[in-house]
């Protein structure tokens, strides 16, 4: 079977995207930019000071050509920019010399790129902070219809195929939010099992997972559980969902049939959803080293078109693997 990557890369050069890097100033950025544009996954748009672009192509021999070079130190369409960012923020305080400070900021200002449809997807955060990327997301884009709240999911590889679809599992949330409601879980469960559509190109089954399997326990941690299924089943009635289930009530078809009779998730879940940002960050870095997992994430969801944070930490292959991911969703969406 290929390579997950390899597929999703042959996936985005099939249907490529415009994607806008705006960190374009740091070398990983323009090695992703070059790479992305080698694979014919993506048309791509890097924002920064086009010398330093073009000086770190040639330090590193890589040729920057096709890739489109935005200078952000007179970027076009900054002053309409800056008007519909402070119509968007003014009630709240923001001001019209504020606006174009912040429309000025890179990730800013890729992610109106994005709202104004100029491209389709932005990837940042190896500079800027999580908070900065997500608040780009947030005030910019927007979120989907009927979901308020933006998370993030990994993909999962594992070694052992007989886990989720031939070793595939998807994880929610593992990576922003830390302390979710009943409603804001609700929205991650219904999120992911969109996400996995997108990406798999099959329905998934999505497992709300707690330390209690139907009722074997009691408790409000529970109780926030159950409300979720309740409010995503409305949210999206087509989802195959089930909960509260234990993990390996969700995985272990033998356990599943015996805690969860009669479940068209127990044993057979494909989206894993973490009761807390603890449990799911945890459980991430716990797959991949016990596991020997590979984790792909994490990547943001909810939003009304893909976009993505990146560890301050990352390499160029993650900015990759990551907007490759976002192009696959995008052909979906
Ligand atoms: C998103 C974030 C940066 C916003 O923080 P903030 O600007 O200081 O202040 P607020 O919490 O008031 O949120 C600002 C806006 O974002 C919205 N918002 C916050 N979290 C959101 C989420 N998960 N989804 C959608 N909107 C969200 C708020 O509703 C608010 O909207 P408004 O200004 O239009 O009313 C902050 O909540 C954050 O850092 N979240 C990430 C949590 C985190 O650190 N996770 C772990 C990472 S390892």
């Amino acid at each position: 079977m290929p390579d997950f990557m390899e597929t999703i890369y042959a996936k985005a050069a099939k249907n490529p995207k415009r994607v806008v890097l705006p960190e374009g100033n740091d070398d990983r950025t323009v090695e992703a930019a070059v790479k992305l544009t080698g694979l014919g996954a993506a048309k791509v748009t890097v924002l920064g000071d086009p010398d330093r672009i073009n000086e770190i192509g040639k330090s590193k021999g890589l040729k920057t050509d096709g890739i489109n070079i935005i200078d952000l130190a007179n970027p076009p369409d900054i002053d309409s920019f800056a008007q519909e960012f402070y119509e968007l923020r003014k009630s709240k305080g923001m001001t019209p010399e504020e606006a174009k400070k912040v429309m000025l900021r890179d990730v800013y200002y890729g992610a109106m790129m994005v709202r104004r449809g100029i491209v389709d997807t932005f990837v940042a955060g190896a500079v800027n902070t999580t908070a900065d990327v997500s608040r780009a997301a947030i005030y910019l884009i927007g979120m989907k219809e009927g979901i308020k709240t933006l998370s993030s999911f990994f993909v999962m590889l594992l070694p052992d195929k007989s886990f989720g679809k031939e070793g595939v599992l998807f994880y929610s949330d593992g990576g922003f939010v830390i302390d979710p409601d009943a409603e804001q879980l609700s929205d991650i469960a219904v999120t992911t099992g969109d996400t996995y559509r997108e990406l798999m190109g099959e329905e998934p089954r999505v497992a709300l997972l707690s330390f209690s399997t139907k009722g074997s326990a009691k408790h409000s941690r529970i109780d926030k559980v159950t409300a979720a299924l309740e409010l995503a089943k409305k949210k999206d009635p087509t989802l195959m969902i089930d909960g509260e289930l234990q993990g390996d009530a969700a995985l272990i078809p033998a356990v599943g049939a015996k805690k969860a009779p009669g479940s068209d998730v127990a044993g057979k879940a494909t989206v894993l959803i973490f009761p807390d940002l603890d449990s799911g960050n945890i459980a991430y870095k716990l797959t991949e080293r016990l596991a020997k997992a590979e984790a792909y994430g994490p990547i943001y969801q909810g939003t009304k078109k893909p976009c993505s944070d990146l560890s301050r930490g990352c390499k160029a292959s993650d900015i990759v693997n990551i907007a490759a991911i976002n192009v696959v969703r995008l052909g979906k969406s």
